[in-house]
């Protein structure tokens, strides 16, 4: 499929999308995260962006790209600048700066720095702010270090049994923050003497390790945290490089599986005073949800396994260059949509979604995920998907792309693996709904937080059952809100006051002690 450049400004981000795609979805690939109340439908009127040179207005979500292009994005037109910097439309929330006070007294320096720290288990995303402004200067990403010892926090967990070996995990964590700093500091042309305070958000473990916390019984029944507590301390005890007068925030965890990134979700997305029903979920190797309203919020953690990392998957990957990240059925056959615009090479966890919404759409797999018989699929009238279904190891396979003779498909397995990991995420969505006694269509928003929620195509999420069934336009992307929280809490000391208050207003639900955990999951593997 044909492919175009779209530049988008003043960010300068560009993005390589397929025809077909419209603007909304450009902009969501290049990791700007437009207003979209509606949806997309083309009813709110809120994706407004400006084509240049000629300055023509056009909503986002309705203009497909059929060119090269630039466009400018208003700042009304987005998510969280709107979000972050003014109270905004979209949050009732509205948080002062003023940690940054603390610094002035006595203080000659002419800015007054900070870094937000989302220390994901794969990844970690730090950003540069300034602290009176609370403008993000800039911005920078590291796979997490600590990857060696394990993919997940289980393994984390397992290695890190002494205080040798947990204090290794640390300073490999550490050792990537300053990295990182280091960066942004070289990016933005500053000392990182200029940076005073930090505020650092991720799950339960990556919190414990970044502290050096006992974490041994977060592995076992009951999965207690050691804390739940906000922590400050100098950098120096943490070894982190900033101005040595400078304090590291951390954020108050919900539970033991679930951490200070989701208290910093629940406050950027100020499901605090939603009036609507909400459920908010972060798809992970480990998937938090959080579900209710203003009144009372449940909060769970599901252990959804990394299959939408790609691992697992024969021909699985993560979001990198040659992955697919789209497949699409046309008048005639299927299309695939690359990352990087190069050759396919494997399949990473949007394209999977895709690929099995597709495979469902043609009646390739049943309900069950199972590959029906080829000779029943006589209401396939194009030779070249026929051809697709091949039997691979002995098992039936379906061929997404085909380069230079190798194959990239799916087998009757990958299809398994797809099937766990979205039941891991609709079961503890099922189990905190039956908590508050909702049916699906009950739910009036559902916020898809974190990396993999935003390139994930909602009417193919909804299609396969990992959301519950509600109508598409009832689905936003909130893009990094553990990050964009964390900025929040970075400046403001109402913002952690209010952390404070959500994390223990949150009741957390431990889904796999629950005797009907078994049968909903099980119900739930169908699609
Ligand atoms: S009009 Fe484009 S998202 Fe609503």
């Amino acid at each position: 499929m044909k492919h175009f450049l779209v530049i988008f400004e003043p960010d300068g981000k560009s993005v390589f999308i397929h025809a077909k795609a419209t603007l909304l979805e450009a902009a969501g690939q290049a990791g700007i995260i437009l207003n979209s109340a509606c949806g997309g439908k083309g009813i709110c009127k809120k994706c407004q962006v400006i084509l240049e040179p000629d300055g023509r207005q056009v909503l986002a979500c309705q203009y497909h790209v059929q060119s090269n292009l630039t466009v400018t994005i208003p700042d009304s037109s987005r998510f969280f600048e709107q979000k972050i910097l003014t109270t905004g439309i979209e949050t009732k929330a509205k948080f002062e700066p003023d940690i940054y006070k603390k610094y002035q007294k006595g203080n000659s320096a002419k800015r007054i720095l900070g870094v937000a720290v989302d220390i994901g288990t794969t990844t970690v995303v730090a950003k540069l702010v300034d602290m009176v402004t609370g403008r993000c200067i800039a911005t920078q990403a590291a796979l997490n270090p600590q990857a060696r010892y394990g993919d997940d926090v289980i393994s984390r967990i397992t290695y890190a049994q002494t205080e040798e070996k947990l204090a290794e995990l640390q300073k490999a964590i550490i050792d990537c923050i300053n990295e990182l700093i280091a960066k942004l500091c070289s990016e933005a042309d500053i000392a990182a003497k200029q940076i005073y305070e930090m505020c650092i958000v991720g799950n339960t473990t990556m919190n414990h390790i970044f502290l050096a916390l006992p974490i041994t019984q977060l592995g076992l029944a009951p999965y207690k945290a050691y804390s739940l507590s906000a922590h400050n301390l100098p950098p120096k005890k943490l070894g982190l490089q900033i101005n040595p007068e400078g304090n590291i925030h951390t954020v108050e965890n919900i539970a033991g599986f679930v951490g200070s990134d989701t208290t910093a979700v629940v406050l950027a997305v100020d499901m605090d005073s939603a009036e609507e029903m909400t459920l908010a979920v972060d798809i992970g190797t480990n998937g938090e949800i959080v579900l209710g309203t203003k009144d009372k919020l449940y909060a769970a953690s599901c252990a959804a396994g990394p299959a939408f990392e790609g691992a697992g998957i024969t021909y699985g990957s993560r979001a990198v260059d040659g992955a697919i990240e789209a497949v699409i059925l046309n008048d005639e056959d299927i299309d695939v949509d690359v990352i990087g615009n190069c050759s396919p090479r494997s399949i990473c966890g949007s394209g999977l979604i895709d690929a099995v919404a597709v495979m469902l759409d043609l009646g390739i797999i049943d309900k069950t995920g199972r590959f029906v018989d080829p000779n029943t699929l006589a209401h396939i009238k194009s030779e070249k998907t026929l051809q697709k279904i091949v039997k691979q190891g002995g098992q039936p396979a379906f061929v997404l792309a085909e380069t230079k003779g190798e194959k990239i498909f799916l087998t009757q397995k990958d299809i398994r693996e797809v099937q766990l990991a979205k039941a891991a995420i609709r079961a503890g969505i099922k189990i905190l709904q039956k908590q508050v006694e909702l049916t699906d269509s009950d739910i009036e928003r559902i916020l898809l937080a974190g990396a993999f929620g935003n390139y994930i195509r909602p009417v193919n999420a909804l299609k396969i059952g990992l959301l519950p069934a509600v109508p598409v336009e009832r689905i936003r992307f909130v893009g990094n809100a553990a990050l964009a929280g964390a900025r929040m809490l970075l400046l403001s000391s109402q913002a952690r006051d209010k952390a404070r208050q959500l994390a223990r207003k949150i009741q957390y639900i431990e889904i796999a002690n629950r005797k009907e955990f078994q049968n909903v999951f099980a119900e739930s593997m169908t699609f």
